[in-house]
């Protein structure tokens, strides 16, 4: 959320921070800008709108080979010109972009104004920039730990000083931060997609850590109340592929993510199952059979999808495992005084790995002595860091804003600790080898449900005319139905309500019409035939139907469109039915025109609360 990049070498900043925000354009799209330090001083070029806009219409000669970039999803103040980073001490001295909220801005910004400055913008941000052009402290950096020293909130900075044109300072606490080291040019990034292309060698910052760079390299500091405290930090190679990072021939990247899904369950599942003993071997989870036998009690914890998924988890853990499990919205958990429970496991599930509210819930369990295990995508990432274990996702760079090929994996990662910890309780082997031949299949399996795309945009545009949709399901399918509301409101900006299926008839059925269609989950299990009678409740008001099903399901005389997906074991079945969705909210989306990768009001990894 709110993407950062800077660049401080031999060549032309300002290409450079351009290309990289194009790449960094899914963390934040309402405004975008970019300052560089050259001959004339300290130049900023900001305004509304996309990376591209600020491209086209960048001035001649914005000459610099030191500079920084953002692209905004605004907290404070709304999004125009103005309050688009970079923001200035208004006097060509001081600029900076920034990611997170700065709490005791409202005070600060009163501090300056009582002083008689009078300030441009009505974000939280700009105080950083003022504070910087008034400190005493003779060096760069030990000008800004000065005015972060003043700061309560969360930031990823980057500063650019008139009066040290070779340097930059950037400071991390709670926003990611990286520094990438090139041949005489080192760069800084929210995100490696950033610099990618240029570099893969790199640092992390920590929360509470500061970079000085220069175009011969970087030099880290921790903050700390009595000043500045060296803290030396190598980068090192990556072992990334930069072009995971592009398109390629697809139309989107969402287009690109969701038909990787073969690939990407293929790879999560790789090495991590033991056919002979038909159980999991998830070493990242630092518990042993006996640590796993202790466990009385599964909560996970995840936002938006990936608590949906959670759901699915969940389920599969009371199935296979037998141990009570449930989800919850870790955006909620850590207001709500948790009690934490020594016998426990909690599970934390994030594809970017810096959602805050979710390493918050982390942090609240830790406090209190829990163990926390993460279900995380991005290798290094805070919520990696902040664990006890976990299963890392392997799905690769996800960059649209609509999660498909991390949420299959999370789904996936969830059956494997279902099964390990099902073999230490009462799960037999052969019903533990009978699960891992069906999770071998699934690669495949979803392989056969993307082949059936032309069929599923056809559906999805007779949708996407409908303002409001209900999708429902029950037990296994009710999560399914949730994460297809989701993707289709996310993307197509149509209402879409997910339900338990049984739940209609105790209100919801009052809205049904034939203006108001209805996709229901209905996989081959013990509860067919119920769900096919609450059907025929809908289709008797007149409803419209989308039926996501399997081939031996009859639904009678029932009017309805037939989605049909390959079936698996019963247990594993939500993501097969799941992966159709995808699909539809897509085609839908594309139908209405709007932009896939970067849905209005929304943006990648919402680091702020
Ligand atoms: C939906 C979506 C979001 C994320 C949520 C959590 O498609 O992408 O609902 O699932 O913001 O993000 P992570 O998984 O990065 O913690």
């Amino acid at each position: 959320m709110c993407g950062i990049v800077g660049y401080v070498g031999s060549q032309q900043a300002a290409p450079l921070l351009l290309e990289g925000l194009a790449r960094l354009e899914h963390r934040g799209y309402d405004s975008a800008g970019v300052a560089v330090l050259g001959g004339t001083g300290l130049r900023v070029h900001k305004g509304a709108g996309r990376v591209h806009a600020l491209t086209d219409s960048l001035p001649k000669r914005f000459a610099g080979r030191t500079g920084i970039g953002h692209t905004r999803w605004a907290t404070h103040g709304p999004a125009n010109d103005v309050n688009a980073h970079p923001h200035t001490d208004g006097k060509g001295l001081v600029a900076v972009v920034h990611n997170g909220i700065i709490d005791n801005a409202a005070a600060l910004r009163a501090e300056l104004s009582d002083d008689g400055i009078e300030l441009a913008s009505d974000t939280d941000t700009e105080v950083l920039a003022h504070l910087v052009a008034r400190s005493s402290a003779e060096t760069f950096e030990a000008k800004v730990a000065e005015a972060l020293g003043r700061v309560e909130g969360t930031y990823g900075v980057a500063f650019l000083h008139v009066d040290f044109p070779e340097q930059m300072v950037v400071a991390r606490n709670g926003s990611p931060l990286l520094v990438g080291v090139g041949e005489k040019e080192t760069y800084v990034a929210s995100d490696l997609a950033a610099i990618v292309r240029y570099t893969t060698t790199v640092a992390h910052l920590e929360d509470g850590e500061m970079a000085l760079l220069t175009p011969a390299g970087f030099s880290t500091y921790r903050l700390e109340s009595s000043g500045l405290a060296a803290s030396p930090r190598t980068a090192s190679r990556l072992d990334v592929d930069p072009d995971a990072y592009d398109a390629g021939d697809h139309e989107s990247f969402m287009h690109k993510e969701m038909s990787e899904q073969p690939t990407t369950a293929r790879r999560v599942l790789s090495g991590r199952l033991d056919e002979r003993f038909g159980t999991g071997h998830l070493g990242g989870l630092n518990l042993d059979p006996r640590d796993l036998r202790a466990i009385r009690r599964v909560k996970i914890l995840g936002c938006g999808s990936a608590f949906y998924v959670g759901q699915m988890g969940a389920t599969l853990l009371e199935e296979l495992a037998r141990v009570p499990a449930d989800a919850e919205a870790a955006s909620e958990f850590r207001y709500r005084n948790p009690i934490i429970e020594p016998e426990t496991l909690y599970v934390a599930v994030s594809q970017s790995g810096e959602t805050i509210d979710t390493l918050l819930a982390v942090q609240e369990i830790r406090r209190k002595g829990g163990r926390v295990i993460g279900l995380v995508n991005v290798v290094g990432s805070a919520i990696a860091r902040e664990v006890d274990g976990g299963i890392y996702l392997h799905a690769g760079p996800e960059v649209a804003v609509a999660s498909t090929k991390a949420l299959t994996n999370m789904f996936l990662a969830f059956a494997m600790l279902a099964i390990q910890l099902g073999r230490v309780r009462d799960l037999s082997i052969a019903d533990g080898r009978r699960l891992i031949a069906a999770l071998n299949a699934l690669p495949e399996q979803i392989e056969q449900v993307l082949a059936t795309e032309d069929a599923l945009a056809e559906t999805a545009r007779r949708l996407a005319g409908a303002e409001s949709l209900f999708f429902v399901g029950r037990v296994r399918g009710y999560p399914v139905a949730r994460e297809g509301a989701q993707k289709f409101k996310e993307i197509s900006y149509r209402h879409a309500e997910a339900y338990q299926t049984s739940e209609l008839k105790h209100g919801p059925l009052a809205l049904v019409s034939p203006e108001v269609p209805t996709v229901a989950i209905v996989p081959d299990d013990e509860l067919v035939e119920r769900n096919v009678g609450a059907l025929h409740e809908i289709d008797a008001r007149g409803g419209p139907l989308v039926v996501v099903t399997h081939e031996n399901v009859s639904v009678g005389d029932l009017d309805c469109e037939r989605i049909v997906v390959p079936k698996s074991e019963r247990e594993l079945d939500p993501i097969l039915l799941t992966i159709p969705l995808q699909l539809l909210a897509y085609h839908a989306a594309l139908e209405l025109g709007h932009d896939i990768d970067k849905p209005r009001n929304l943006a990648k990894s919402v680091t702020v609360e």
